[in-house]
Order: structure tokens, then C-alpha cells, then sequence
């Protein structure tokens, strides 16, 4: 019998396949069409900060050659207006798991804003360390091992609950913070967040986003994705969830393969509609079928060369 379900961190998702942070991420109800008609095995908000912010003017999204370049700026409700989001996927969301996710300007305020989601109810914490264009809120933060790991140690003695965090490839080695976040206890690793990226209009001689800089996102940054996490995977033991350019079921295979036990979707949804996660699904179903697997886990980082002594 085949079986799609995968579990991470003691979350049992009844499908590999999760919305990603920042796509239809900052209502209760955009969340809930997600699980719903969109067949998401799990859920993530918009990352949320202590105050509300606009983010940046338009243009915010582009489209690029197989991509997505955003500068959004993290636009969001702050923390105080989003309990009665969570509280409608809550009620509605028939158990499906949601991850709240943060940004915040160091760990005591990481904590607070951990604290504040645990309380509203979601089911584990993602700590967004990675954002490329919002100044003092992202890879600053993300690529510094000593400080990602205070960030994370904050968290995980706040709150009761899986916290994982999101990492940026734009780093030497993102295997090392990886390992900093497991040594301090966090509980899984998302990888990757976008990558920093311009574009120009020759004809107006100007870049194209009104922040000059945004991050890419989309079937661009896959074979980045994949390599990230297939390093991370090489040194942690925690649970890794892969993102980045994921379109099809041979998509989410790769990442799979490179050691992912599951995968989120952002771009995509743009790409193939908000029932790419049922698509994805079940094309991995094809793939597994034709090739005889029948766990998801029995795929895991089966490129990865076999442990010395095992
Ligand atoms: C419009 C847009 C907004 C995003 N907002 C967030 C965000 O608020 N927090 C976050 O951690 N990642 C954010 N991301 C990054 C995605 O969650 C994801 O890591 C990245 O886009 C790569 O996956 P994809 O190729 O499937 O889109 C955003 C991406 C896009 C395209």
C-alpha cells in the first residue's frame, strides 16, 4: 500500500507537501483554501513581527526567466492582529498543522514573538533567518552560527513546541549553521529561503523593483535548494524540509532524495495554481508506483553515500 504521509519533528502531516512562508500566508481563510482545495499536508503563515509594516511600494513581484524576484519587505499585520487568523485555521483546518513563522531584530525579541504564536495555538515555530530584502531582518542574522544559535536556544526554552529554522543558501557553509541550530535544540532545519537578485529595465536605465533588490524564488534556485539541503543532510541529524523551485513531483523527489522528509511549495502556487500541492502529490504517487517505493521516507537521502560502519 502506498503511503504519503510523512512526519517531522513528531508532526504527523498527512501529506508531504506544505504551503511555504509569504504565499497566501497572512489570512485564516487564504490559509484554510490552501488545505482545503489545495490539498496541503501543512500549513505556514506569512512571517509576522512585533509591529505591523507595509513593506515595500509596487513594484513588489516580478517575473524573471524561470523565476519569481520579490521585495516584498515583509509586509504584516503584527504579531497583536494575527490571533484571530490562527484561531480560523484552527477551527476550520480539520487538524492539518500550521507552523507560525517569525522575524524578528534578535533573540530576546525572537522569543517573545515564539511565545506570543505558541500561545495562539499553531503547531511549531519557523523562525524566518533569512529574509534578502528587509535590512536588519534576515541574512545578517542567518549567517552568523553564534547568533542563530542564541536565537535558537531563546526559543526553544520559551516554548513546547517544534521550532525549526529557515536558512538563506547565500552562505559559505550552510551545513555549519545548520549544526549550530541542532546543537542549540531546534528541532528541524527549512532550507532555502530566496536568494538576493536584480533586475534592470535597459530601456528606462532603472532595476525594476522599487527596492532595487528582491529575492529570487522559483525553478531558478532548485538545483541551489537541493544542494543546500543535501549538505545539510550530510551533517545533522534533525529533520530538514526542503524548498525552493519545487513545481512537479520529480521536483519534490530530488529534494527528497537529498534527504527531505518534506516539502513546501511557495512560486509554484503561481506557476500551476492552488492545487499544486494535490498535483505534486500525485505525481509523486506515479513516481513511487513505477518505481516501487512505497514510504516516502524509503527515498530519503538515498544519493548520500552509506554512513562508514553501517
Ligand atoms: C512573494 C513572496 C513572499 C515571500 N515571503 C516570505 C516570508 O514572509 N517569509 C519567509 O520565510 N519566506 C518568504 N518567501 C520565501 C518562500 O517561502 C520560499 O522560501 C522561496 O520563495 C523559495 O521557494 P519557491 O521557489 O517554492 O517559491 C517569500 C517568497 C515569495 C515569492
Amino acid at each position: 500500500m502506498m503511503n504519503l504521509e510523512t512526519s517531522i519533528a513528531g508532526l504527523r502531516l498527512r501529506n508531504p507537501t506544505m504551503l511555504a512562508s509569504g504565499i497566501l500566508g497572512q489570512t485564516g481563510q487564504s490559509l484554510l483554501r490552501v488545505a482545503e482545495s489545495g490539498g496541503a499536508g501543512a500549513l505556514v503563515t506569512k512571517s509576522i513581527g512585533l509591529e505591523s509594516r507595509t513593506g515595500h511600494g509596487n513594484p513588489s513581484v516580478i517575473e524573471v526567466d524561470n523565476g519569481l524576484l520579490n521585495a516584498m519587505g515583509l509586509p504584516n499585520p503584527g504579531i497583536d492582529n494575527f490571533e484571530e487568523e490562527i484561531r480560523v485555521v484552527k477551527e476550520g483546518g480539520d487538524g492539518i498543522p500550521i507552523f507560525g513563522s517569525i522575524f524578528a531584530k534578535g533573540p530576546s525579541e525572537f522569543s517573545l514573538l515564539a511565545g506570543r504564536m505558541a500561545g495562539y495555538g499553531v503547531d511549531a515555530i519557523e523562525l524566518n533567518l533569512s529574509c534578502p530584502h528587509a535590512s536588519g531582518y534576515g541574512i545578517e542574522t542567518g549567517s552568523d552560527p553564534e547568533e542563530v544559535s542564541k536565537i535558537v536556544e531563546g526559543v526553544v526554552n520559551t516554548v513546547d513546541i517544534p521550532v525549526f529554522a529557515k536558512l538563506s543558501p547565500m552562505v559559505p557553509n550552510i551545513a555549519s549553521i545548520a549544526e549550530a541550530v541542532e546543537k542549540a535544540g531546534g528541532h528541524g532545519i527549512v532550507a532555502i529561503n530566496t536568494m538576493k537578485a536584480m533586475k534592470i529595465e535597459p530601456e528606462i536605465g532603472k532595476p525594476v523593483l522599487s527596492n532595487k533588490m528582491g529575492g529570487l524564488s522559483g525553478p531558478a534556485i532548485k538545483p541551489v535548494g537541493v544542494r543546500a539541503v543535501y549538505e545539510i543532510a550530510s551533517e545533522v541529524k534533525i529533520p530538514i524540509i526542503g524548498v525552493g523551485g519545487i513545481l512537479t513531483g520529480q521536483d519534490a523527489i530530488e529534494y527528497f532524495m537529498a534527504g527531505a522528509s518534506a516539502v513546501q511549495i511557495g512560486s509554484g502556487v503561481h506557476y500551476r495554481g492552488i492545487d499544486i500541492f494535490k498535483k505534486v502529490c500525485a505525481e509523486i504517487e506515479e513516481f513511487m508506483k513505477a518505481n516501487g517505493y512505497t514510504q516516502i521516507s524509503e527515498m530519503r537521502g538515498i544519493v548520500h553515500p552509506p554512513k562508514p560502519g553501517v
